[in-house]
């Protein structure tokens, strides 16, 4: 038993490793993480709880012959597995200042908590992003960033709640439903114990508030969508989203008429989508054959065959140009309404490992999008890809009409046993120019789920895109 991570079998193992799930009740989202990260029981080696749910965390142990302790005072000799749960403690009733506070108190506890954590083994933080008055604060990313200097991070899951949350109240854009984090970091051969505080800042935006969003459609936090499956043109390229998502963020950021633009356009799903709502379809796209691609779909849109010539009464325009994004310019493309985008994830597509590259060399299919050098997918420096794509995202805002709105879906990546959270970094730079709004998560429940690290640590498969929301200043 004492090599081993968990007690758990394939069959509770592998569901657990989806990085989303629905929250259904307290009880069984602490049995599930408890039992995951704590061993059968060891002498003198405990799991520690700290947050508002003793009595359950208590009754949890017990019927899982768990060692426990609910306060890191007790006499105790090593900490198989320790919770911080913020969830009471950090609401949309917190302030800023109450945030750093108990920042400083998480700090110490963790900091506390290592002299006594196994070797390999987790620490997991829960807490929400909030939102107070018409500032967005996303304090999960804060709080993972800090601690990060102290552990490894290893991974984040979403808990997605459900019910409307009903203490949510805001005149800005603020999704329904609901959703929390739980931050996974380990003790490991990386990690140094130490703190150093971290240079990001992710509150840049909130000396500025989001002004009220008219349109009613609200979309939910999470969402989980059934897409048409991809027609022959559309498989050619690696990473299309879909349709339905580019019409759901279209009906909640635009009215009838404007301009939508996508900088990467792929295969065209953003203007085929744009107009499908009556509006029109900007954008680039670097590769000469999927700016090809995505003419053509957004041709056979316009010009439909005979039959259905008389289907679309109010034609739309679209424009995309085969061109670097970085050399967009003014005289381009008429005013931008909203910018619907996604980039490339880093330089993934040219990890030959990944279980979707060997489905595609099998088929035949292209791996990446090009082999060009401006092709930002084919940039392997982690934080130059970084300042090039936010510069790409700098340069289209001053097309952009002071106060519309921008939509960036883009994931979390881990390379190499390594976290990038090319999401949240991303967010911290754009603040620079512009207003965070809350983030909005895609879900994906159609992939099949791979046994990393079965039986000896923990390695989700990353099933949750973000989709993240900006709204340039006035
Ligand atoms: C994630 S894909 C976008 C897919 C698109 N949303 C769709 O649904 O088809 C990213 C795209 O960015 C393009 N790209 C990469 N570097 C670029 C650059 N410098 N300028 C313009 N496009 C670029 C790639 O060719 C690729 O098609």
């Amino acid at each position: 038993m004492k090599n081993k991570f968990n007690r758990l079998t394939s069959k509770e193992w592998l569901p657990f490793q989806k990085s989303w799930f629905y929250y259904d009740t307290e009880q069984k989202f602490l049995t599930e993480n408890i039992r995951f990260f704590s061993k059968a029981e060891e002498d003198n080696s405990i799991v520690l709880y700290d947050g508002n749910s003793n009595e359950l965390v208590q009754q949890i142990c017990k019927e899982n012959n768990i060692k426990y302790a609910l306060s890191n005072k007790q006499d105790f000799e090593r900490i198989q597995y320790a919770i911080i749960d913020l969830r009471e403690i950090i609401t949309n009733e917190t302030n800023i200042d109450d945030y750093r506070k108990v920042k400083q108190g998480v700090i110490s506890k963790v900091l506390s908590i290592y002299q006594k954590l196994e070797h390999r083994r987790f620490i997991s933080i829960f807490i929400k992003n909030i939102q107070s008055d018409s500032h967005y604060y996303p304090l999960a990313w804060d709080l993972a960033k800090e601690i990060s200097s102290i552990l490894t991070i290893k991974d984040e899951k979403i808990a997605c709640l459900r019910e409307v949350s009903e203490n949510i109240a805001s005149s800005s854009f603020v999704p329904k439903k609901d959703v929390f984090y739980c931050l996974y970091f380990r003790k490991d051969e990386n990690s140094c114990g130490e703190y150093t505080s971290s240079e990001i800042d992710f509150f840049k935006s909130n000396s500025q508030s989001a002004s009220s969003i008219i349109f009613e459609n609200h979309i939910p936090f999470w969402f989980i969508l059934k897409p048409q499956p991809r027609k022959k043109d559309e498989i050619l390229h690696p990473a299309k989203y879909p349709e339905e998502l580019v019409e759901m963020f279209i009906n909640e950021f635009t009215r009838e008429n404007d301009n939508v633009f996508d900088p990467m356009s792929g295969t065209g799903s953003t203007q085929i989508g744009a107009m499908k709502l009556k509006r029109n379809g900007y954008g680039t796209e670097l590769s000469d054959f999927f700016a090809g691609i995505a003419n053509n779909r957004c041709n056979q849109y316009i010009n439909p065959s005979q039959k259905d010539l008389f289907a679309l009464e109010n034609r739309q325009m679209f424009k995309i140009l085969n061109k670097d994004a970085r050399m967009i310019t003014n005289g381009d493309f008429p005013e931008i309404h909203y910018m619907l985008t996604s980039p490339p994830y880093w330089d993934m597509l040219n990890m030959k490992g990944a279980e979707n590259q060997a489905k595609r060399i099998k088929l035949g299919l292209q791996t990446n999008y090009s082999e060009d050098e401006k092709d930002l997918g084919n940039v392997s420096d982690y934080n130059r890809f970084l300042e090039e794509l936010s510069a790409i995202y700098f340069n289209i805002i001053k097309l952009m009409k002071p106060g519309s709105y921008l939509t960036i879906v883009v994931k979390n990546i881990k390379k190499k046993g390594k976290n990038y959270p090319l999401a949240w970094d991303l967010s911290a730079i754009l603040q620079e120019k512009l207003i965070l709004l809350p983030e909005v998560f895609w879900c994906q429940d159609d992939i099949s789920i791979a046994p990393y690290g079965y039986g000896n640590t923990w390695v989700s498969n990353t099933f949750h895109q973000y989709c993240l929301n900006f709204q340039k200043p006035y």
